[in-house]
């Protein structure tokens, strides 16, 4: 007999999908291209199908020839997210209206990102240079291993209700400034309760105490925590993973994960705008 091939299983679980746990063990399978199951009965018929066809040695040995050995099980059970969404993610910076003809750059950020933190000030430092030539949409993409990231990103898109749009960047830079209240470490003590308090606390401060019930509400609104979630799976949708990443007019920079300093920054815009007292055309190759 040929061993039995073995297995992979990638599963991507909610934390909160209670009763993911019982059908666990019978997660195993061969896929031969990687794909994504809606809901938890379609999951779990389609792993008992796989598990007993895994019993026939013929297809075994099919499936020992195929190139993807991944089983993607997306199970999103308590709420199902409506894709698309009804708007756009991202926070346009600035007031300027988006001019198409601008350079657009994409942010993926992490308000509870060292590496995030460490991007903003050159960006901006860009965006006060290139003025309407440029453009910032930033996305916001809470990573799963920064404990309050959820909840810090959660906040902006409440404040980002607010109308007043230069808020959202006003707390956003708060987070940066103190983002380190809100690292794991710091916060291993606190329940998410008091996480969320102390968010509203700052916040309030940053927006002003008139706003202290639009926060505290923001926080029980389910539709924030949608808005919320709708970045993390655009993010995910472009396949960003790590944070900083950037976009330029839809195109990923390299280095994703690391802060791009001013004279970085440059080099790459420069030649887009035609300024060509910059001498660096190799920057063509981040891109070809
Ligand atoms: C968390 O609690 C433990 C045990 O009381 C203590 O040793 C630790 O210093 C606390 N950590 C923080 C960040 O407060
Ligand atoms: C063009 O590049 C030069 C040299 O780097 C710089 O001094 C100048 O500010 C740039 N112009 C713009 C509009 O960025």
């Amino acid at each position: 007999d040929p061993p039995r091939p073995a297995v992979t299983g990638v599963a991507a679980l909610k934390a909160d999908g209670a009763d993911c746990g019982s059908h666990w063990e019978t997660s195993v399978g061969v896929v031969p291209y990687g794909f994504c199951v809606r809901s938890h009965g379609e999951a779990v018929r389609i792993l008992c199908l796989l598990v007993e066809k895994m019993k026939r040695p013929n297809l075994v040995t099919s499936l020992l020839q195929s190139t993807f050995l991944f089983f993607l099980l997306s199970v999103s059970i308590v709420y199902a997210q409506p894709l698309p969404p009804p708007k756009f993610d991202g926070f346009v910076y600035g007031k300027h209206r988006v001019d198409w003809d601008a350079i657009q750059i994409e942010a993926f950020l992490d308000p509870v990102c060292p590496d995030s933190r460490d991007a903003w000030p050159p960006l901006k430092q860009v965006l006060a240079l290139y003025g309407d030539r440029v453009w910032l949409l930033v996305h916001l993409l809470p990573l799963p291993y920064h404990d309050n990231a959820f909840v810090a990103s959660r906040a902006l898109h409440i404040v980002n209700g607010i109308s007043n749009h230069h808020y959202t960047f006003k707390l956003l830079e708060w987070f940066f400034k103190y983002q380190e209240k809100f690292y794991n470490a710091q916060t291993r003590n606190l329940t998410r309760t008091e996480v969320v308090n102390e968010i509203v606390k700052s916040a309030t401060q940053v927006v002003g105490s008139s706003y202290l019930g639009t926060l505290e509400s923001g926080f029980n609104d389910r539709k924030t925590d949608l808005k919320t979630r709708v970045s993390f799976k655009y993010s995910a949708a472009r396949g960003v993973y790590g944070t900083p990443t950037f976009f330029i007019n839809g195109f990923q920079l390299p280095d994703a994960g690391s802060p791009l300093d001013f004279n970085g920054w440059k080099t790459i815009i420069d030649p887009l705008i035609g300024n060509k007292t910059t001498k660096n055309s190799d920057n063509m190759h981040y891109f070809l």
